[in-house]
Formats: structure tokens, C-alpha cells, sequence
């Protein structure tokens, strides 16, 4: 059931509020900033961050700038009603000591504290890229939902999150944020993660106002470069990467975040077009936008703006309610409206939005929602260890398995080789401020407490080259060596693009030298973006990719690694065979020359065509055959089946994928796309009768032309093909005609 934000009896109390505050108190309402920080150095604190990024101090002088460092929550400006919010800000006594000085203003309107809790909050899930892979739906929304338990009590009312945007382009870092490059799997995902956060009661007090962002098209940046441009058709907007966002505002999201990018030559957080033709006139969004950080004064830069006051009325006017951190709006909102510039009654339609939801939390009538006592309680429960280290293992792909590498045979020597394998905190992955590092399971960790016996090394030297002689040695007295090799969790998230996807150039030189051991060799990834592994497949038996898996990382790694678990999740972003190939992802449009035999057809001279794998890939320690798929066309739904057995000797799990693909239309579509899937448990030997009714509409596009006019999706009629398979590329097919009713 989804939240509506508007009610009669709210309506009316904003209706009292605002005619009672100045403008100044409204204005107030639409600022968030963050806590300013009073230190010891003479810099920003932004230009602090850019000095140790250059290296000009060194982490240690960071850290100890830091600790000399006092917050400052602005009381002076909270108590005077200058401040509608917080970001960053967590835990229940700091939380609770700044809302009462919110509760000394005027008109004693509490402040909502707003943090990004993107995969979990003490307690930490798999990064999103990874958790969608499980094609389990009900599992991301009870992932959200313990990460809003943990927030709630600790203060935080808002998170900005799910990150909705379709990425299709792995030297992106912020890939790791998102549900992958596929807008079906994108908008299931922001339905139960929203669903996950907010709950069916907002206002009970473990669940929190989600945000859906980046408002929109964000994955899109030219060449996967962070807050890089984007230049696309209406059509591509509609069809690619808005749906997802359209998805969650039925589910009822909140809040939407606009995003850093310019579409076309209009940067987001100034697109009329966006932020009111499409999302309230056409959508009919009830919450509030929160710009992202300090993206409103960003518009200056773009060269959108003349200056900050500019940039404050053009956002504004484009319909932004509330300003993260630049405070343009701050400073001249005020200003504006007396010009004449702005009518009070823009800001007051942005105040009545964020009021709406302080009303629907609950926070005005019940400002202190949460103390230490349940905050202590509530961290790291069982019950949010057992889920993470289940979502883990729902979430960790199978690669590659030859030569009966996996699972581990009992009674062999095992070798552990890299640093990720012992390091518990590097597990959190890109985005989670509030994980626990030392609450992390390692691989070591976890095999030590399984008792299994193994010898780690890291396998570098001090200085950071190959210990050669270490690792050969360790091989020679191993049966089997682990590799733990990829990314820092640094190396993936915001402003962490990548021009090159391959493992570092140490990482490989260990996986070449267990290869000429000639011991089995199984690669245990970490890494927050599909990574060009063309080399490393032909150096290892096995890969098993484990993303960054969270708290329960370890745990969950093992019980895949000795068999316990089967391993049953797909990748939801095409890993690139090379990395000229990105932006890659499976549900192309056709081209007039699809790749083939000949010369003159789409490819390349020098690198494959095809993804090393396919989005929706992912072995299991058993296999599965796809059989029977049938298709029909009834109530204007294709009425799909397919029979799946189980042709292994272990129970798994499969996730069932249904591509389907218009195959000639008045538009150009997709070679294939996804359109439903469907979990399935498998004892060996089982087989089950699969039925999907995908709803004719969802084939809808939009028509050249109709799209600028008047935005409407149409289905024509003709032949469609269907697939059905475990990936988007190995599948059975069947045709079907449609003919309009
Ligand atoms: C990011 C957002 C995030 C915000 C607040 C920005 O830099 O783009 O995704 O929610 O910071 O931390």
C-alpha cells in the first residue's frame, strides 16, 4: 500500500503554520545544511579533503586535524527556526540535543535528519549492485527495512536512498549504488527498497522516508565520467531511465533527489521540464525534492547561472523545495521574493511539501522518537546479522567453476592469499557511513572460526610489490589457493570512475604466479563494478565475485566456499570483455548491421563484440534445463510457460529470467529485454511449470513524435519473440503475434 503524503487534517495545520511564519522561518524550512566543523586548520573543510586527495597531507595529519575537530550544529540558527533539517547527523543523543533546540523556535517545527543509509546502517548488507543480483524482491525490502530499524534508532528520519538510476556503463563507480543497467530489474528494485524503508505505517517509528535519486539519468555520464554531461532523446529519458522513478513514486517514495548532470544542456536541479511538467504534473509526486549536495550553487559552474542567486531562482522556479548544503537558498530566497522575482507563493508550495512529511512522520506531533537505550539495543541485532550474511550469500555470483574447484573437497591444505581476505572493514563496500568496520567478518576471520585449516599471507611486501618467493612458496605446500584480489572499497561510489577495469597490475602478477604452481586456484573478488577479468579467467579454476558483501562477509563467503550454500545470484550489469566496449549492456537496439561473419557489420577489430558475461549470468553447483516454453496472447497479456528442471545432484536455486523483444515496430526496440523473473527452489532432480503474465502495456514505447507533443506509450501490433533462461543471452525462444484489440 503506498504512503499518500497529503491529508485533510494535515493540509490544514500547514494551512496554520504558514500563515503564521515569516518568510524567513519558511525559507528556513528549505535549507539543510550539514554541522560546521570548528578546527585547529585555517582551510575548508572541502579543501582539507582536496589536500589529502593530492597528497599535500597525509592521512595521518588528516586524522589528527580531525580529532581536534568540534562539530557545530548551528544552535543559535536551529532555535531562531533557520534550519529544516540536517544531513549526516546520527545518533540518538546528538540527534535528540539539536531537536531541542529546533523545539525552542518559534513555531517549534522539528528538524528532519537526513543521512544516507544505502545498504544497511551499523549493520551492513551487500552493496545494491550485488543485492539485486539475488532477483529476490522480498529480500530488498527486508533489507531496507532492518536498515531503517537500525537508522530510526539512531536518530535518522530520511535516508537518500534507493539510487535508482540505470548505469550501463562499469567505469561508472556509482554503479555500485544501483540495481544494474537494466530498467525492469531497476524499477522491481526501487519498489520493494522503498517499500523496505517506509513501511506501510510511516509514522510507527522504525521506519524512515526514503528518496529515490539521481533525478535522472545520472548513470549516463558521457565516457562513465562522474558528473559528466549527458545528451540523450526524450524517448531513451522515457523509456531507459525514468521508469524506475515512476515505479517508486507509485510505491509512494517521499522524496526525490534531483541529480548533479545536465540532460541535454539543462542541468537537473534547474529542469523545469523534469522537476514539475513530468514528476508533479504528469506523475502526480506528493513529497519533496532535496537537491543533491551543493548542487544548486553547481549551476554557476555549469554555466546555467550568472551567479548563486541566479542558480537559487532558477531552481526554484524549476520546482526544488529543498537546498543540501550550497544555501543558495538561504541567501537569497528572501532577497527574491522582495525583487518580485520569486512570489511567496513558490515557497510556500515548497514548505507546505516538506511540512507534509515532518506531519505524515509524525515528528511534529512526536519531535523525539528514539533514546541510547534503544539505540544500543537495536545495532547489530542477530536477527540483522542473519539477514546480512543471508542476503551475502543470495548475493555472491559463480563465474567461472572448472575442474571441480568448488565447493572445497574436505582433508586439502588450503593457501589464503591478499589483504581483502583479512580485512574485515574493506567488506563494507562504497556508501556506508554508519557500517560497523570492525563488526565485518573477513574471510580469514571466518575460516578461523570454522575451524578450517589454512595459511594466509597478503602477498605483497611492505612497499607493496609481489612477494614472489612468499607466494610460491606458499603454493608449493597448498592443495588449493584462494585469491582474494579487486577493489578497495574507496575505488567504487561517487567520484570513483575508472578508466580502466582490470584487476591491478600486483593482483594479476599473483593470480600468474599461482598459475604456474599448477596448484587449483579459485579468485575471491571484491569490487563495486563489473571488471574486465579476460586475462584472469584463463589463470584460475574458479571466480567467485563477492562484490562487498557487508557485515557477514566471511560468513557468507565460506558457506558458499565448502558447499553449505549453493551459490544462486546473477550479475545485473554485463561484464565488459574489454574495456572499449562500455557502455555495454544486453538490451541494445538493433543496428542495421548486427554483428556477424563480415567485415562491414558492428564490431570491433581488435576486441570482442560480445560481454565476457552476460547480465542476468551466474553458475550454481548444480545446472538447470529450460524446456517447454510456450506463449500466448490472452486478456492482453502474454501468457508465458516454462519448464524448469534441475539436471544437477544438489538442491539451488534459480533465477528464472523472461526476455521479451518487439520484433519490428515504428521504432527501433531493444534486441531483447526483461520483462519478469522469477525465483525457484529446485530439490535435483525436481522440475516445475513456470507461468508469467506480463500485461501486453509493458511492450509499450514511445512513438517518434508523440513523445514531444504528448507523452503516451503505445503497443503496436506484429510479432514478438519471447526468451526464457537463466541469463539474457543463453535462452530458449518462441514467436507470438499480437494483433491490437
Ligand atoms: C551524492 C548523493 C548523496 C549526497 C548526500 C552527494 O554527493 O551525490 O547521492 O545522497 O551527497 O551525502
Amino acid at each position: 500500500m503506498a504512503i499518500h503524503w497529503i491529508t485533510e487534517e494535515n493540509e490544514k495545520r500547514i494551512d496554520a503554520l504558514l500563515a503564521e511564519m515569516t518568510l524567513e522561518e519558511k525559507i528556513g524550512q528549505m535549507r539543510q545544511p550539514g554541522p560546521s566543523l570548528v578546527g585547529a586548520f585555517e582551510v575548508s573543510f572541502e579543501e582539507l579533503l582536496d589536500m589529502r586527495f593530492d597528497g599535500k597531507i597525509s592521512d595521518e595529519e588528516f586524522q589528527k586535524m580531525m580529532s581536534s575537530v568540534k562539530m557545530d550544529y548551528r544552535e543559535e540558527e536551529v532555535k531562531a527556526g533557520k534550519v529544516g533539517s540536517f544531513n549526516g547527523v546520527s545518533g540518538a543523543e546528538t540527534v535528540n540535543a539539536i531537536q531541542e533546540n529546533a523545539l525552542q523556535s518559534r513555531h517549534k517545527i522539528p528538524l528532519l535528519f537526513g543521512m544516507d543509509v544505502i545498504h544497511g546502517y551499523k549493520t551492513v548488507y551487500p552493496i545494491p549492485l550485488a543485492l539485486a543480483g539475488s532477483f529476490e524482491p522480498e529480500l530488498y525490502r527486508r533489507a531496507a527495512e532492518m536498515a531503517a530499524e537500525e537508522a530510526s534508532a539512531a536518530g535518522v528520519h530520511w535516508t537518500y536512498a534507493p539510487m535508482v538510476d540505470v548505469a550501463r556503463d562499469a567505469r561508472w563507480g556509482r554503479i555500485s549504488e544501483g540495481a544494474g543497467e537494466d530498467t525492469y530489474l531497476a524499477s522491481v528494485f526501487a519498489v520493494h527498497t522503498v517499500q523496505g524503508f517506509q513501511g506501510e505505517d510511516i509514522s510507527d517509528g522504525k521506519h524512515i522516508i526514503a528518496c529515490a535519486k539521481h533525478f535522472a539519468a545520472y548513470g549516463g555520464a558521457e565516457a562513465g565520467r562522474d558528473y559528466n554531461t549527458i545528451d540523450i532523446s526524450e524517448q531513451k529519458l522515457r523509456e531507459v531511465y525514468l521508469p524506475p522513478f515512476e515505479a517508486a513514486i507509485k510505491a509512494g517514495v517521499g522524496t526525490l533527489m534531483p541529480a548533479f548532470n545536465d540532460i541535454s544542456g539543462v542541468p537537473c536541479s534547474v529542469n523545469h521540464q523534469l522537476l514539475t511538467e513530468i514528476l508533479r504534473d504528469e506523475w502526480g509526486f506528493e513529497g519533496f525534492l532535496i537537491s543533491d549536495a551543493n548542487a544548486i550553487d553547481e549551476c554557476v559552474n555549469h554555466g546555467i547561472a550568472e551567479d548563486r542567486k541566479d542558480a537559487a531562482r532558477q531552481s526554484v522556479l524549476a520546482g526544488m523545495d529543498m537546498d543540501m548544503s550550497s544555501d543558495c537558498f538561504f541567501q537569497n530566497l528572501e532577497q527574491l521574493v522582495k525583487e518580485g522575482k520569486v512570489a511567496e507563493a513558490e515557497i510556500d508550495q515548497a514548505v507546505r511539501r516538506i511540512l507534509r512529511l515532518k506531519f505524515a512522520l509524525g515528528l511534529v506531533d512526536q519531535p523525539i522518537r528514539t533514546n541510547t537505550e534503544r539505540e544500543q539495543e537495536t545495532m547489530l541485532k542477530p536477527e540483522f546479522r542473519a539477514l546480512a550474511r543471508e542476503a551475502a550469500e543470495k548475493s555472491i555470483v559463480l563465474l567461472k567453476n572448472e575442474n571441480e574447484a568448488l565447493p572445497l573437497a574436505g582433508g586439502k591444505t588450503l593457501a589464503l592469499i591478499g589483504a581483502l581476505a583479512a580485512d574485515g572493514e574493506q567488506m563494507l563496500g562504497a556508501w556506508a557511513m554508519g557500517g560497523d568496520g570492525e563488526a565485518c567478518v573477513s574471510v580469514k576471520a571466518a575460516l578461523e572460526a570454522a575451524r578450517q585449516p589454512f595459511t594466509w599471507i597478503s602477498g605483497r611486501k611492505e612497499d607493496g610489490s609481489v612477494d614472489s618467493e612468499g607466494i610460491r612458496t606458499l603454493c608449493g605446500q597448498a592443495d588449493i589457493v584462494l585469491v582474494a584480489a579487486g577493489e578497495q572499497k574507496e575505488e567504487s561510489g561517487e567520484a570513483a570512475s575508472r578508466g580502466e577495469l582490470s584487476l591491478h597490475p600486483e593482483d594479476r602478477d599473483i593470480l600468474r604466479l599461482v598459475k604456474e604452481s599448477g596448484k587449483k586456484s579459485v579468485l575471491l573478488l571484491f569490487n563495486g563494478r563489473p571488471l574486465v577479468l579476460t586475462e584472469e579467467v584463463e589463470l584460475v579454476d574458479a571466480i567467485l565475485e563477492c562484490w562487498h558483501p557487508g557485515t557477514e562477509a566471511g560468513n557468507a563467503i565460506v558457506n558458499i566456499l565448502t558447499g553449505k550454500v549453493n551459490p544462486s545470484a546473477k550479475i545485473t550489469a554485463s561484464f565488459p570483455a574489454a574495456v572499449g566496449q562500455c557502455p555495454i549492456y544486453y538490451n541494445h537496439t538493433s543496428t542495421g548491421r548486427p554483428a556477424g561473419k563480415g567485415k562491414f557489420t558492428s564490431k570491433y577489430l581488435d576486441i570482442p563484440v560480445e560481454p565476457l558475461y552476460p547480465f542476468g549470468y551466474g553458475l550454481s553447483y548444480t545446472s538447470y534445463e529450460y524446456a517447454d516454453l510456450k506463449a500466448e496472447i490472452r486478456e492482453e497479456a502474454f501468457q508465458i510457460e516454462v519448464t524448469v528442471k534441475n539436471t544437477g545432484e544438489r538442491a539451488g536455486e534459480e533465477a528464472v529470467q523472461i526476455y521479451l523483444q518487439d520484433v519490428a515496430a515504428s521504432r527501433v526496440r531493444p534486441v531483447k529485454e526483461l520483462k519478469a523473473f522469477e525465483k525457484v527452489a529446485l530439490e535435483a532432480g525436481e522440475q516445475r511449470k513456470l507461468c508469467f503474465t506480463i500485461p501486453v502495456a509493458e511492450m509499450g514505447f514511445y512513438s517518434a513524435g508523440a513523445v514531444a507533443a504528448k507523452p503516451a506509450r503505445i503497443v503496436e501490433s506484429g510479432l514478438f519473440r519471447v526468451y526464457a533462461g537463466g541469463n539474457s543471452r543463453d535462452t530458449l525462444c518462441t514467436e507470438i503475434s499480437y494483433a491490437e484489440l
